[in-house]
């Protein structure tokens, strides 16, 4: 059924400017009847082809709704609340008529054809993550000598969660293939990964090329996540940055990455360095090799696991560990919070010169620590 746009969500502003999708422009809105924050995720006009032909990038949208559906039950996976098309050309399109299929995907995909050649487009309203979760604005820096690695306890519990994802996905036929920070939100405890229309269905493969992929998905987890999480480097060893994502890119891009260079971070655990040179090197054949491997790393770190156990030592300096990285998190908000104050302040009408210039400096100096932070 046809409905207004407007009646049924506000759509706010771009909310993907530091790291733009090549399918998508995606945009902060609110679903009105619920009350509920979304990630509104819109074909890219470009991708609209005069003559009604349906681009890949275009199907990509119905790949990707399928492939959340089918992960729906990982906690790690983004949430899909509604798929359907729109009319609207605007780029950032917030009225004009569309159609919704809620997270009906068999529907949304059958009648592909129709909207095509009315050329609607179509859009995915996602759960809302915050941008201050997001690893690639969270990690890149803002001066070239400058680095920020995760602490290997978040480090090792950001790899588990996502080794788990990865083995719910391959047990469900799926491949995710684009790993790159840009699709990462990280809040110190819990892994929230999105954007699934570079991801396949492991449909009509030989068993040889099955195994392939899933050890390709070892590989792009090791070399596109871990690596720069641990380093703060990009595994091209460049500083951070946004990675290409046309189709082609996705699964070439780190194919011929094959060893990891931790020249940088010396003091980095040698097993853990160890493990990701394995999938680095193509030698982990499934999540479920990557988790075994991991779980001895993370023995070694403090953590019992059901297959490994650490020392009652080991287990009291984790504890410690774990305290001191809450404390530090939770300083490093206050200093935020400090700087945003003296930054507004500093900005008031009327205020004399005197002030001004020690909001400034205050500013500046709380900056400086901020650069210094121990957590990305
Ligand atoms: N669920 C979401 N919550 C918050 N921001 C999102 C969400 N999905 C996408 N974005 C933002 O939009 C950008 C592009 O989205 P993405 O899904 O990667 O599009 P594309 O398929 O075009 O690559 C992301 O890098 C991110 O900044
Ligand atoms: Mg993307």
């Amino acid at each position: 059924m046809v409905q207004v746009l407007s009646e049924h969500y506000q759509i706010d502003h771009f909310n993907d400017t530091f790291a733009l999708g090549h399918y998508a422009r995606v945009l902060d809105g609110l679903q009105l009847q619920n009350r509920l924050s979304v990630a509104f995720k819109v074909l890219r006009n470009e991708h609209l082809s005069p003559d009604g032909d349906i681009r890949w990038e275009y199907r990509a949208f119905i790949n990707e709704a399928d492939l959340l559906t089918r992960l729906g039950n990982s906690p790690q996976v983004v949430k899909l609340y509604d798929c359907g098309y729109l009319a609207s050309f605007q780029e950032a399109p917030s009225d004009g008529e569309f159609v919704s299929f809620a997270t009906d995907v068999r529907q949304f995909g059958a009648v592909i054809a129709d909207y095509a050649e009315k050329g609607w487009r179509p859009y995915l309203a996602l759960q809302n993550l915050p941008r201050a979760h997001n690893l690639l604005y969270l990690m890149k820096p803002n001066r070239p000598d400058v680095r920020w690695r995760l602490p290997t306890e978040e480090g090792l519990a950001l790899a588990f969660q996502f080794g788990q994802m990865l083995k719910l996905a391959h047990s469900a036929g799926v491949v995710y293939l684009d790993h790159k920070l840009e699709h990462v939100y990280w809040d110190g405890a819990v892994l929230r990964v999105i954007d699934f229309n570079s991801s396949r269905l492991l449909e009509g493969f030989s068993a040889n090329e099955h195994a392939q992929y899933l050890r390709m998905d070892v590989h792009n987890l090791c070399v596109g996540i871990l690596y720069p999480i641990f380093t703060g480097l990009s595994p091209q060893k460049t500083s951070l940055r946004p990675m290409p994502s046309g189709l082609s890119e996705v699964e070439s891009r780190y194919q011929d990455i094959t060893a990891l260079d931790f020249g940088v971070e010396p003091s980095l655990s040698p097993a853990l360095q160890a493990l990701l040179q394995r999938g680095a090197a193509k030698q982990l054949e499934s999540a479920d090799q990557f988790l075994d491997g991991l779980a001895e790393v993370c023995a070694l770190h403090g953590w019992d696991l059901p297959k490994q156990h650490t020392t009652p030592n080991n287990r009291a300096a984790r504890d410690h560990m774990r305290e001191g990285l809450k404390k530090l998190r939770g300083g490093q908000d206050q200093i935020r919070e400090a700087r945003d104050l003296f930054r507004d302040a500093a900005i008031m009408d009327g205020i004399t010169s005197d002030l001004e210039d020690e909001l400034r400096r205050l500013v500046k100096a709380a900056n400086e620590m901020l650069t210094h932070r121990v957590i990305p």
